[in-house]
């Protein structure tokens, strides 16, 4: 059966951290819709022209042009098997149309990543990554510093200004947050403590996934 995950959580819960981490060890595609908003900035596509100035407010793309980003991708064959999706749904309209993507592909695991504000501000903050590649750097790098992967320079990410930072909390508390509760009622949905150091948190999601998996595959559960 395909292992089909969805990363839910707040700007900087490391939803990208830890659906990297998995997608690579799963040999699955890790797909980002915030990574892939500023890879379309990054080349000046027309989607990217019109999504930098509200990425930049830190407000939502909206649902429609989202929707057709990840229906499009998720067609793709690399998905097929599996994906890892981080940053969608944002919205319940988001989630209602990706119910309908999968209504013929197998359940989906949802795992809610949940981190205190302050820790979240903290994390944000301190964000380096690389112009070239996006790959993120250690917290705490200096601007211009090497990329480890390319070689390209860390820069701050231009949402993670504290203004902004605050605005993505506040956007996310208003139209994201409401999507735990959506899939709160289905067997397939867990909540794991991100404030941990990394591994542990990886440990967790990996048996959150695990024990939700094994709910999924029993006849008649609906994911
Ligand atoms: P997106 O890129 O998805 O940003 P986000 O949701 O705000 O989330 P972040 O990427 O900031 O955080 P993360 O949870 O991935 O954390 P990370 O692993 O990096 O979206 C950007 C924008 O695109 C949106 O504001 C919107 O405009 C638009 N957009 C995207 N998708 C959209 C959609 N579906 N609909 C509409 N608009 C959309 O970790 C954060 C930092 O913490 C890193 O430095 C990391 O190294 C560190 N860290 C991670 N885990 C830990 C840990 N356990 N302990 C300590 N540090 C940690
Ligand atoms: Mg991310």
């Amino acid at each position: 059966m395909s292992l089909n995950l969805l990363m839910l959580g707040p700007p900087g819960a490391g939803k990208g951290t830890q659906a990297e981490r998995f997608a690579r060890v799963k040999g699955i595609p890790k797909i980002s819709t915030g990574d892939i908003l500023r890879e379309a900035v990054h080349t000046g596509t027309e989607i990217g022209l019109r999504a930098k100035a509200v990425m930049d407010r830190g407000e939502l793309v909206g649902d429609d042009v989202m929707i057709g980003i990840v229906r499009e991708r998720l067609e793709r064959a690399d998905a097929v098997g599996g994906f890892v999706l981080d940053g969608f749904p944002r919205t319940v309209a988001q989630a209602a149309a990706l119910d309908g993507i999968m209504s013929s592909r197998g359940p989906l695991i949802v795992v809610d990543i949940v981190v205190p504000e302050a820790e979240l501000v903290r994390r944000l903050g301190g964000r380096m990554i690389c112009d070239e590649c996006g790959t993120g750097g250690q917290i705490g790098s200096a601007v211009g510093a090497a990329c480890a992967n390319c070689g390209g320079s860390l820069v701050q990410r231009t949402d993670d200004n504290q203004a902004v930072v605050l605005e993505r909390l506040k956007v996310y508390h208003r139209q994201s947050e409401p999507l735990v509760e959506y899939y709160r009622v289905r067997p397939t949905f867990r909540s794991i403590d991100g404030a941990q150091a990394p591994d542990r948190v990886a440990a967790d999601l990996a048996a959150a996934i695990e024990a939700a998996g094994s709910v999924a595959v029993r006849p008649g559960a609906k994911g």
